[in-house]
């Protein structure tokens, strides 16, 4: 079988059209297969920033075969122009900026605009996004009955879940069409807040306390969980500041695990409530966005256990033991996770300013200088993930250990919107289909129930 440097290239091909119409690609040239008798070419394409695919589209029809792809770590799922990640170099953009920059400069809403409408905002852009939003805050008061119904141990991400696939109970109106989309993203990113918060104060066994006009996205929230009648809550510069950058790192990361279930579930033309759903459903597991809860939980499990980090690490190289390295590792980064670093810093400012000291930053700390010159890290070029800082960093600010994975959900809320769009509105929409290789019994002859043996 021939190797992708086979590609060859003639004059023609090398002019910038986009390939088979895709804005931002090109046709680079062509891959040849030779399997048995059978030659043929298959196009290889480029994006902008040079990365380049095997158009594999026609390859069953002409030969027969499908490709494997065991997790889907060589196969592009779409053509997208939202964020950008080379996981080599440890670079991340959204739209074309540097996380670093948005991270540093933007709130949560500008970034989430940029997102969504692929500019960042003027000023008065901002103002009537944010007006937007906060006219759509607000639950319907109907919905608060749901809460009543959840029991009071019930885990805020099952509710979130839950009550945003609701949503579409209270406003039918959007399974009809995209014109409705600015309405329908400033309800899901602004109720999603109120939802979240609102499934903590249940938790909690606490009145709500509902959205104010007067406050931020990121001050609303924290105001709508820690607020109460007996309790001044006054949400701090400080605090709401390390919010914004920590939900800006979380807004997008591209086809990940929670945006392909957004997309996969949306390829079938399901309304955007129920691929959100599907992809807060996704979010939840230990291996992605669940990761920081069982950061913690890990932490804590080596605090209990005379600090004895060591041990630990031992146990994540022992093949035959499950234990993981929780917040260690990425599919895509080969290189330190730059939001990771970016939060490293904020959780060691926030923990300074607040005159705050934790035994499991101390321990997380070690943990992490230990393993970045372990021999087993450093050849599997593992490095610290963005969870690995953001569970503390959100314990810092008094968010409790079961939401910590919600915080995600509301953070990822822009990309997912936004990629669930950029599918809605692709020429080249398909629903998503892929094939397997079956391993079962081949043809059985059916026994009847008194010929059926023990
Ligand atoms: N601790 C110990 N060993 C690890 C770790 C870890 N955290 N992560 C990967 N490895 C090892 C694997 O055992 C494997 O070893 P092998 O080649 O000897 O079999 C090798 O490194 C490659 O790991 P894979 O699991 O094949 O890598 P994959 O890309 O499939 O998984 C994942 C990535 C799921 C993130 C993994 O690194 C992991 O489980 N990390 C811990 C959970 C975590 O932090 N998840 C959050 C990710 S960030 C996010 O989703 C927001």
């Amino acid at each position: 079988m021939a190797k992708e440097d086979n590609v060859s290239q003639s004059s023609s091909q090398q002019e910038n059209t986009n390939y088979q119409g895709i804005h931002g690609t090109k046709l680079l040239g062509k891959v040849k297969l030779i399997f048995e008798d059978t030659e043929i070419e298959l196009p290889v394409f480029e994006g902008t920033e040079s990365d380049k695919a095997i158009d594999i589209s026609q390859l069953r029809a002409m030969t027969g075969l499908i490709t494997f792809d065991n997790g889907f770590g060589n196969t592009g799922s779409c053509i997208s122009a939202i964020t950008y990640i080379d996981g080599e170099q440890g670079i991340l953009r959204y739209r074309g900026y540097d996380i670093d920059a948005l991270a540093r400069n933007c709130t949560f809403i500008e970034v989430a605009y940029l997102l969504l409408e692929g500019k960042l905002p003027t000023q008065k852009e901002l103002g009537e996004f944010s007006s937007y939003l906060n006219e759509h805050s607000l639950l319907h008061e109907d919905m608060t009955h749901f809460f009543t119904g959840f029991p009071r141990k019930a885990h805020p991400m099952a509710i979130l879940s839950a009550t945003i696939g609701s949503l579409s109970t209270f406003y039918p109106e959007l399974d009809d069409a995209h014109e409705n989309f600015k309405i329908t993203t400033a309800r899901l990113l602004s109720k999603v807040r109120t939802i979240a918060a609102f499934s903590y104060k249940k938790s909690q066994g606490e009145p709500f306390v509902y959205p104010r006009h007067d406050l931020s996205y990121c001050a609303n929230f924290l105001n709508m969980m820690f607020a109460s009648s007996i309790r001044n809550y006054e949400p701090t510069p400080l605090l709401v500041k390390a919010l914004n950058l920590v939900m800006v790192l979380h807004a997008d990361h591209e086809q990940n695990c929670s945006t392909s279930t957004v997309r996969m579930v949306g390829s079938g033309r399901v309304n955007l409530y129920a691929a959100i759903s599907s992809g807060i459903s996704a979010l939840w597991g230990p291996l992605h966005g669940g990761a920081s809860q069982h950061v913690l939980e890990m932490l804590e499990r080596i605090r209990n256990d005379d600090c004895n980090y060591k041990k630990y690490l031992e146990m994540a190289k022992d093949k035959d033991d499950p234990f993981r390295l929780m917040g260690f590792g990425h599919r895509i980064y080969k290189n330190y996770d730059p939001r990771a670093r970016i939060l490293k810093e904020t959780c060691d400012a926030v923990l300074n300013e607040l005159k705050h000291t934790d035994p499991l930053v101390d321990i997380a700390k070690h943990l992490e200088q230990t393993a970045l010159q372990d021999d087993y890290f450093i050849e599997k070029r593992l490095y610290p993930n963005i969870d690995f800082y953001s569970g503390l960093l959100y314990r810092a600010m008094g968010i409790p250990l079961n939401m910590m994975v919600v915080m995600f959900a509301i953070a990822r809320m822009p990309g997912q919107i936004a990629q669930w769009r950029e599918e809605a509105l692709d020429p080249n929409w398909k629903i998503w289909r892929p094939r397997q290789i079956y391993s079962g019994e081949t043809r059985r002859e059916f026994l009847p129930m008194e010929k059926r043996k023990e």
